[in-house]
């Protein structure tokens, strides 16, 4: 057998969206799907403002531009997160300060952000990790009391929901992924949301996404000839990619579901070693719904996982590793960051192993996972003393 780490889940009617794109003659950006697509992520997850990207990078790079980040501003955000993240501070000239993670959720941890604010933050980046919300409640009071803006980082949180809010709907700003490796894909792309019902903010990310013209105002009519009125890139994606990903927000609770049975199978197959404390499995707080984006395992230590990666891989079974701590990567130390500074991200990176998950994987594959991964891991521990509590 050969289980793929991901496969991207097809609805049926992708081809004939696209082929409607063509039928239209409209291919480049803001055609009729990518409106359609706005609208669906206006409506469905209550934000007041929509916008289809190429990517969540460059959705996290228009935030940057939004709020005006400056040189020497600085800027709060977890170690344990993708590149993207931090780039778009970096991009701007902007001081990364990064936070430690909550090990519960491996979401960046309130304490930590509280114990950094200085005079000089200007905003907050949170990193829904996996799919389960960081501590929202905790993180917007901070930012009510030094006046911070909260960008949330919701490439992984599509559809998942903290206290009955959609994530990406809650901070000021909200980044979300559609690429191959997400819950709902059209290969490469993401889109920007703003909250607040911020008319500002608003209208100039329609700006700037638009290379700093006020195109979108003249293709309604508001204005009669568009031109240069701000500095901006090109985020917006052709309309062939939001007919695939409208086909695939149409099926956003069936993916939902399937990503469920597989989450919760691996979770009650896999119980029997957390009980007896040889690995931690994932946690998701009562006030949080995930979007099952991920299975993770945490493993005794990163010698085992590292063991275990390459073990199933012998089975053809493609698990994989997530971050390299930010601040520990080449990039990181160059800043002037140290092993030892993160202890929960350092420790906690290095044990965690993320199986195979996705919409349709079948019974009979996952059996063929969970069946070698207890077959190796028992062998691991036989071969380790001292580690398992019985
Ligand atoms: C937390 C986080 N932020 C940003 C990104 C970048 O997303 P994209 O590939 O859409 O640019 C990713 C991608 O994996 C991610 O996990």
């Amino acid at each position: 057998m050969n289980i793929p780490f991901n496969r991207t889940f097809q609805s049926g009617s992708e081809l004939g969206y696209i082929q409607d794109v063509l039928t239209r003659n409209h291919v480049s950006g803001d055609g009729h799907y990518t409106k359609l697509v706005n609208r669906f992520m206006e409506e469905k997850f209550a934000v007041s403002k929509a916008l289809l990207t190429t990517s969540c990078t460059h959705a996290l790079e228009l935030a940057a531009l939004l709020i005006n980040l400056q040189p020497g501003d600085e800027v709060i955000l977890p170690s344990y997160t993708f590149v993207s993240t931090v780039n778009a501070i970096m991009l701007r000239g902007s001081i990364p300060i990064f936070a430690d993670i909550d090990p519960k959720t491996l979401n960046i941890d309130p304490q930590s952000i509280k114990a950094k604010i200085t005079p000089r933050t200007k905003a907050i980046f949170v990193v829904h990790y996996a799919g389960v919300g960081c501590e929202m409640d905790a993180i917007m009071a901070m930012s009510l009391k030094h006046n911070l803006y909260v960008v949330e980082d919701a490439a992984q949180g599509v559809n998942a929901k903290y206290n009955g809010k959609y994530l990406g709907s809650i901070g000021h700003i909200g980044c979300y992924s559609f690429h191959a490796t997400k819950n709902y894909s059209c290969g490469e792309g993401g889109a920007i949301t703003i909250n607040f019902a911020n008319q500002e903010l608003a209208e100039r990310a329609e700006i700037v996404r638009e290379k700093g013209t006020n195109r979108s105002k003249f293709l309604r009519g508001q204005v009669d000839k568009y031109t240069w009125v701000d500095v901006g890139s090109s985020f917006l994606p052709s309309d062939v990619l939001a007919a695939m990903l409208y086909a695939q927000l149409e099926c956003l609770d069936e993916i939902n579901k399937l990503r469920r049975q597989v989450y919760e199978r691996y979770y009650t197959k896999l119980a029997h070693f957390a009980d007896r404390g040889v690995i931690t499995l994932p946690y998701i707080p009562a006030d949080r719904e995930s979007n099952y984006h991920m299975f993770y395992v945490l493993l005794p230590n990163e010698t085992m996982r590292d063991n275990m990666l390459a073990e199933l891989k012998d089975k053809g079974i493609n698990a994989t590793f997530h971050y390299v701590p930010l601040h520990t990567a080449p990039m990181g130390l160059k800043l002037g960051w140290q092993s030892g500074d993160l202890p929960a991200t350092e420790e906690l990176s290095g044990r965690l192993l993320r199986l195979p998950m996705y919409a349709g994987l079948t019974m009979p594959e996952q059996d063929y996972v969970i069946d070698n991964f207890t077959h190796i891991l028992t062998e691991l521990i036989s071969k380790t003393s001292g580690l398992v509590g019985d």
